[in-house]
């Protein structure tokens, strides 16, 4: 059995355009996989631990080798509990409205949550960083949303950190099979049509996911 696990940044509810899009991915994909189980997370829920002074203090001790201790030991637990619940997942969908050129800190939040040495990455000083998940079988799936930039303005309209950041995070950890279905119908787009070819690319995609 297949799980899929639907990670959602945006906080807008049903006024999302990412939140709709993969609405309609996991209504045809759980229409062409009824056998699979579903899993949504809203990183907005408050379940996402932080990682602040003890956790990065847990991460610095296990890489020079040592166990976290107290209060460290605590964080650390907390980021394996994430990662497993991300690491249980065959398939990822993931919604992802641009801020400000870029990703919700609260995405940025889970991958410095669950990028951790021994879950995704190891790291060899001679020859780099090794993908955890690489060779695993992963595929992910990724709703970019905007309102301003697209790919077809110049940068007056802003520059795109959300979708190279996102696909060179996944590609590091490992996961190179990755499919982008995007929302960017500018301010002066038929934002009507450009969301009907969303919804259809959405269908398209999740149909062979
Ligand atoms: C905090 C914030 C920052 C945003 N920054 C940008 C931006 O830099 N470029 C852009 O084109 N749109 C930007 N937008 C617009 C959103 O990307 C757009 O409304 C998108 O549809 C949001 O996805 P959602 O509807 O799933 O929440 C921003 C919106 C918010 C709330």
């Amino acid at each position: 059995m297949t799980h899929l696990l639907h990670l959602s940044a945006s906080p807008r509810g049903a006024a999302s355009e990412s939140l709709a899009i993969a609405e309609t991915f996991v209504d045809t994909y759980t229409e062409r996989h009824p056998e699979d189980t579903v899993d949504t997370w809203d990183l907005w829920d408050g379940t996402l631990p932080a990682f602040g002074p003890a956790a990065v203090g847990a991460k610095m001790a296990v890489f020079a080798g040592a166990d976290p201790q107290g209060e460290e030991a605590a964080a650390w637990r907390a980021a394996r509990a994430a990662f497993d619940r991300f690491d249980a997942a065959d398939r990822l969908l993931f919604s992802v409205p641009m801020w400000n050129g870029g990703i919700p800190y609260v995405l940025k939040q889970f991958i410095d949550v669950v990028s951790q040495p021994g879950m995704v990455f190891g790291v060899d000083p001679v020859e780099g960083y090794t993908h955890l998940f690489a060779g695993r079988g992963k595929r992910a799936a990724v709703v970019y949303t905007s309102a301003v930039w697209g790919p077809a303005l110049g940068p007056e309209f802003g520059t795109d950190f959300q979708s190279p950041y996102l696909e060179d995070w996944l590609t590091w950890t490992g996961i190179t099979d990755i499919s982008e279905i995007r929302f960017h119908p500018t301010l002066t787009g038929d934002a009507a049509e450009v969301r009907a070819k969303a919804h259809a690319v959405a269908r398209d995609v999740a149909a062979t996911f």
